[in-house]
């Protein structure tokens, strides 16, 4: 639990960040965070479960992708780091991998020294900017250095666009993104969702999260593959994140998060 504040950042604030630390079991997480993520837990069951599956499901998909030869990871909304960073797995299978994350919670930017213990051969960058402003993202040097947009590059999307809203343009966002890496490239995108749950629960966990001060926008399968446009969905399509690519012994627990990856054209 952290005692006090780094500089830049209002404790008093709830922050996606932090709260996803929390449920992940990180200390990384101020009295508004836990606040927002014990109140959202004992509304609605298997959030916090969601939470991991959600990670384990980028895990998952950064393996398969390395597997399948993607040597660059633009990775938006990095999250504090947690056990299997997207360097870690990609270079564990690829010792060349070469990963940009992006955060805008400067608390990220604490811990960039995890972020950044990249393999020799590989290489790994952090800049801290907003995944809303596409062109301060693709433009800035340090990604310039790091990717080459001629060839594959994975855009990480992975529980970031929930926290987008309808205003910001979420689909323009991913296409802003998808524009700039060529044809082969990836998306791996999850998203929160209520179409999986029971009417109760669902409508539970919007009472539960009207009035809390972290924006976040549940929408439906349609709306979400609506971001893969250009994009073929890799098997077994657009699931619950746990069960990406295949059906998993967690599928039980209440689903909240799709997950797909989709290959550009
Ligand atoms: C739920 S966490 C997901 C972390 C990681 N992608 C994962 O799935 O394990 C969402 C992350 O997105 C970041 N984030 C939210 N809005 C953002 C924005 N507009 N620009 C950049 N990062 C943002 C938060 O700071 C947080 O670290």
């Amino acid at each position: 639990m952290i005692v006090s504040a780094p500089h830049g950042i209002n404790p008093n604030i709830p922050h996606s960040a932090r709260v996803y630390d929390y449920w992940l079991g990180g200390k990384d997480n101020f009295e508004a965070d836990r606040r927002v993520a014990e109140a959202t837990m004992a509304a609605v069951p298997g959030v916090r479960e969601s939470a991991r599956n959600n990670r384990a499901f980028l895990g998952r998909a950064v393996r398969h992708l390395t597997k399948l030869g993607v040597r660059q990871f633009l990775d938006l909304g990095t999250g504090i780091p947690t056990q299997g960073n997207t360097h870690e797995v990609a270079q564990a299978e690829a010792p060349d991998a070469r990963v940009v994350y992006v955060d805008n919670d400067p608390i990220v930017m604490n811990h960039a020294r995890a972020l950044l213990s990249s393999t020799p051969e590989g290489r790994t960058a952090y800049i801290e900017a907003d995944v809303r402003d596409p062109r301060s993202i693709l433009d800035h040097p340090q990604v310039r250095e790091t990717l080459d947009f001629t060839q594959p590059v994975a855009l990480m999307m992975v529980a970031i666009l929930m926290h987008i809203s309808d205003a910001d343009d979420p689909a323009g966002l991913v296409k802003a993104y998808a524009d700039a890496v060529p044809s082969g490239s990836y998306l791996v995108l999850s998203h929160l969702t209520l179409d999986f749950l029971p009417k109760k629960t669902a409508d539970d966990y919007l009472e539960a999260t009207r009035h809390q001060a972290m924006h976040r926008t549940p929408r439906t399968g349609e709306q979400i593959a609506r971001y893969f446009d250009g994009f073929d969905l890799l098997e077994p399509g657009l699931v619950a994140v746990s069960a990406w690519p295949e059906p998993s012994v967690t599928s039980d627990t209440p689903k909240w998060m799709y997950a797909g990856v989709g290959r550009k054209r």
